[in-house]
């Protein structure tokens, strides 16, 4: 595993802006994540199609994660977050994008319906993610057992306080997603993590200190995975 330390969120999001600028030709397919982190990647990559450094024509992505029941365009869903936050902004076509969605909790078959659309894909070339606090990637939680496929995950207490900030309280957050499993996450060929300030330190320290592997952090399977890059800032790297 790499570990790339940047001065600050700046620099972390430039750095691995150039990671995909430098392999950007042989993507397909993208994994993409929601959540402040990836926010300043996304800024960076679409200066660079401004600046014709790269296209996303002829790209396809594959989204990890959404709540379950917003209503669709709703400001805080992560579709209405992608559109804002990169795709209204880069030469994608929009039909090529794909961010799951379920209409509620039973809704077995819309997680069977996004596996077969990634396997149709071939699968996804570089994943990015970000991580809890508890350690969760994308919304598989700290568990007993963890989901391989895509599932309906209920969202623990240390998730939605996280995720209040962006919703008017508490009450407001939704309580269930539809979430990429760990094993179709494990399946992408390349994957980039970034983390950064203190708030992560837990969860990072549980993947780059020792060798335990647990479903009470789920971030530690990418101790399993033979190509992952770490991004982190200097504040996160000072609290480990
Ligand atoms: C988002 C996602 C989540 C976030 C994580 C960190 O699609 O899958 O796992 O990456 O909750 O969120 P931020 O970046 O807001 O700290």
């Amino acid at each position: 595993m790499k570990v790339i330390i940047s001065k600050d969120y700046d620099e972390l999001s430039k750095k691995a802006a150039d990671f995909f600028e430098e392999r950007f030709d042989k993507i397909k397919v993208l994994g993409l994540a929601t959540g402040s982190t990836p926010i300043g990647l996304y800024k960076q990559l679409i200066k660079r199609v401004e600046d014709g450094k790269i296209s996303f024509k002829d790209k396809y992505s594959v989204n990890l994660d959404e709540y379950i029941g917003l209503p669709i365009g709703h400001k805080e869903s992560y579709r209405e977050f992608m559109n804002d936050n990169l795709f209204n902004h880069v030469d994608i076509d929009i039909k090529n994008t794909n961010v799951p969605f379920a209409k509620d909790v039973d809704d077995i078959s819309a997680c069977e319906k996004y596996d077969s659309i990634i396997d149709g894909l071939g699968g996804v070339d570089v994943q990015v993610l970000g991580v809890g606090e508890n350690g969760h990637i994308a919304f598989n939680e700290p568990d007993s057992e963890l989901n391989y496929n895509t599932s309906i995950i209920k969202l623990t207490d240390s998730t939605i306080n996280a995720n209040s900030r962006f919703f008017d309280s508490y009450d407001d957050v939704p309580k269930y997603a539809i979430s990429m499993g760990v094993g179709k996450i494990m399946e992408a060929k390349e994957i980039i993590l970034l983390a950064n300030g203190k708030k992560k330190a837990d969860a990072i320290r549980s993947l780059l200190e020792g060798d335990k592997i647990t479903c009470n952090s789920p971030v530690t399977l990418l101790k399993l995975h033979p190509n992952v890059t770490v991004f982190i800032d200097e504040e996160l790297n000072n609290a480990l």
